[in-house]
């Protein structure tokens, strides 16, 4: 079965006022599970279907770039019952979408993969490089990510050529530091989405949504349709966005 079926689907708005590029921070799983009187790892296995309609739904309008906040650097601090859930719905997911690589989704792991388990991070090296040549959509899975971190590697990386005498410090600039960034190459965010009532970044693409919108509600992420982001959708096309300037 088609994973990313096209379906004919009309946008919310007119497709120039889409972004981009849209994050969405996937958050309120152990919440949904609590809610049922069920374990943590029964909120992730809905928010794992949520996450493949609403990405599904992204390529349908025709949004370029969709990043998803899968794991933090953060989220290690959680019970390993917890980790080994995730870690096998991770398994689940990788096999599934690289069965399905025709459909034309190009999938990019954001975040230091080499701390997951050997298995996992060869599929996502897999994944990544055989889906390389594909347009219909760019899906960024951060795994392990954390902005800070992210930032961290990007300032190795530059001290790294500034220390083999191939890069002058003077000439470090913002774009620098952005090519060293594992978005390296992929516009910025124009629009996050976090469900569940929180009003925080926690660390998600922190330099990459610098001059983003946010748009934040109280569902569930298992429970957010896409109706609820063709909401989230229609209000960002109505914000100014002015980066700075004056009109
Ligand atoms: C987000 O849902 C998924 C991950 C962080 C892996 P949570 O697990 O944070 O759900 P809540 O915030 O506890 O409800
Ligand atoms: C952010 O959610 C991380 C992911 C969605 C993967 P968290 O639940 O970990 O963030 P906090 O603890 O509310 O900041
Ligand atoms: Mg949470």
């Amino acid at each position: 079965m088609a994973l990313f079926a096209k379906k004919e689907v009309t946008p919310p708005v007119a497709p120039e006022q889409l972004p981009v590029h849209v994050g969405f921070i996937m958050d309120g799983n152990g919440r949904w599970a609590k809610k049922r009187g069920m374990p943590r790892g029964f909120g992730h296995i809905a928010g794992g279907k949520t996450y493949q309609k609403i990405l599904s739904y992204c390529r349908d309008i025709g949004i370029k770039y969709a990043s998803f906040y899968v794991f933090s650097t953060e989220n290690w601090s959680r019970s390993q019952e917890e980790i080994q859930g995730i870690y096998k719905l991770m398994r689940q997911y990788l096999d599934d979408v690289q069965s399905h690589l025709a459909e034309g989704v190009r999938w990019i792991i954001v975040g230091d993969k080499t701390a997951f388990p050997a298995d996992i991070c060869e599929r996502m090296k897999k994944l990544e490089e055989d889906s390389k040549d594909n347009t219909e959509l760019v899906a960024l899975m951060c795994c392990n990510y954390g902005g800070r971190n992210e930032l961290m590697h990007s300032a190795r990386e530059i001290a790294a050529l500034v220390k083999a005498g191939k890069l002058e410090p003077e000439d470090i600039t913002e774009q620098t530091l952005a090519d060293h960034l594992y978005t390296a190459g992929i516009p910025d965010v124009d629009l996050v989405i976090r469900p569940s009532g929180e009003l925080r970044l926690s660390n998600f693409l922190i330099w990459q949504c610098a001059y983003a919108e946010y748009y934040f509600t109280n569902i569930l992420w298992p429970d957010f349709t896409t109706e609820d982001l063709d909401k989230a959708l229609i209000d960002y096309a109505g914000r100014g966005r002015r980066f700075g300037g004056a009109e």
